[in-house]
């Protein structure tokens, strides 16, 4: 108890952190995304045109959303060479965690052959984090995947899952003694939906069976995961970073919107949680949505405000997201990714701060939460959409050698975290 800050409500552990994943800042990635982006930058371009053009910021986006290039993850932002630099921009932020992806595709490009420098740059990676004072959160899989692997079919093969779990055990082995957090996997309900079922993502697939096999493979790929980490490291924290949205019926009393919401909340937000509850440490969670819900399982959001992407922005939907899940798992929780696409910089303070607000309320109601990743460090790729929505607390100027510059809503987050470390 004496360690503990009576006077403020999150205590001198809790994790103020920020959240990148491998391909989208690194640049140089050869993995299944970088092959599919080449190929379909084109049509991109073009889709994404009529998908957008009906946004508020249509006139300041166009020019990049129209251009191919926008669609090439390419150079990144150099983050595989400059991680020493933004690890102190990192540090000057007064984050004390940090949570980051490691490329499979460079420790493996081809089965069971290691690329050793490439586990040394990891290595020294992590000890750059170390030798700062920020708690390295390694985060496994982020969706890319060497090209050998989803060539043979990824994770829609069962028997394919061995060859992830060889890549674990070797991460395990590597980097595990050097950790207290392993994600294993990142959004798989995103990544299951997108790729198998909508068709937006590689690979393209609008199959139904796959997209059920898929989910279910990655809950088997987590479990095996989960029990070779553990048995290489028992201390090691290890879990998954759901996408989990604050689903509410459009009109509270209808009974239809109200069975939709609740398959949703169940479908979209639990699943893959129930089936791994044995063989999960803490709850991550990705909080960026709230989703209104009519009968017909159809979104019907408020139309403001809305950030860069047209996404409907909540950010208190985060306290009844940590409530719920604190009730249906009581396990630690921690915030692996939150934030907003906003490159006038005009509304991530407030969803800091509201963020902050839904957090303190849940912690004094006896939740266990452990931490707030914000996404993103640093602006990055974004899939499929590229290049021009700006999550970054830092802004990168690609076309400026790619110059760092702390936003005004990121000196805001740290001097506030600086405030509540030192319990005003
Ligand atoms: C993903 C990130 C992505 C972010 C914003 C999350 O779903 O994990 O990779 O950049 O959302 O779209």
């Amino acid at each position: 108890m004496s360690s503990k800050n009576k006077n403020n409500i999150f205590q001198p552990d809790f994790m103020w952190g920020a959240s990148t994943a491998s391909h989208q800042v690194e640049g140089g990635t050869v993995n299944q995304w970088s092959v599919w982006e080449l190929e379909h930058a084109k049509r991109l371009a073009g889709e994404n045109h009529a998908k957008l053009k009906s946004l508020p910021n249509w006139e300041k986006i166009k020019s990049q959303v129209e251009d191919p290039n926008n669609y090439v993850s390419g150079e990144g932002v150099d983050h595989y060479n400059r991680y020493k630099a933004d690890f102190d921009l990192v540090k000057d932020l007064n984050l004390n965690s940090f949570r980051f992806g490691i490329e499979w595709s460079r420790i493996e490009p081809k089965r069971g052959e290691w690329n050793q420098q490439e586990v040394d740059h990891y290595h020294d990676y992590i000890n750059e984090l170390l030798k700062r004072g920020i708690k390295p959160v390694l985060n496994i899989w982020h969706w890319t995947m060497p090209i050998w692997f989803t060539d043979m079919g990824g994770f829609a093969k069962t028997s394919n899952i061995v060859y992830f779990l060889e890549f674990v055990e070797k991460i395990g082995k590597e980097y595990g003694h050097k950790l207290d957090f392993i994600i294993t996997l990142n959004e798989p309900n995103v990544y299951a939906s997108y790729s198998y079922l909508t068709g937006t993502w590689p690979p393209q697939e609008i199959n139904v069976f796959s997209f059920v096999k898929v989910f279910w493979n990655l809950t088997k790929a987590h479990k095996q995961a989960y029990k070779i980490l553990k048995s290489i490291n028992p201390k090691l924290q290890i879990g998954i970073a759901n996408q989990v949205a604050n689903i509410q019926a459009k009109r509270p009393h209808d009974v239809f919107d109200e069975l939709s919401t609740k398959w949703m909340r169940y479908f979209w937000n639990w699943w893959f949680y129930e089936r791994i509850s044995h063989y999960q440490d803490f709850v991550g969670m990705n909080y960026y949505f709230t989703d209104y819900y009519t009968g017909k399982i159809r979104k019907q959001n408020p139309t403001i405000p809305i950030n860069d992407l047209g996404w409907y922005m909540e950010p208190g939907g985060l306290y009844p997201i940590i409530l719920r899940a604190w009730l249906r798992f009581k396990k630690p929780i921690i915030i692996t990714e939150s934030g907003v696409a906003d490159s006038n910089d005009s509304y991530r303070q407030w969803w800091i701060e509201e963020s902050l607000i839904a957090m303190e309320r849940a912690i004094s109601e006896g939740v266990d939460l452990r931490g707030y990743f914000h996404w993103s460090l640093l602006d990055n790729f974004e899939w499929a959409t590229g290049w021009w929505p700006k999550f970054g607390l830092i802004e990168v100027d690609r076309e400026h050698g790619m110059k760092r510059t702390v936003r005004p809503s990121a000196k805001w987050y740290s001097e506030r975290i600086k405030q509540l470390k030192k319990n005003i």
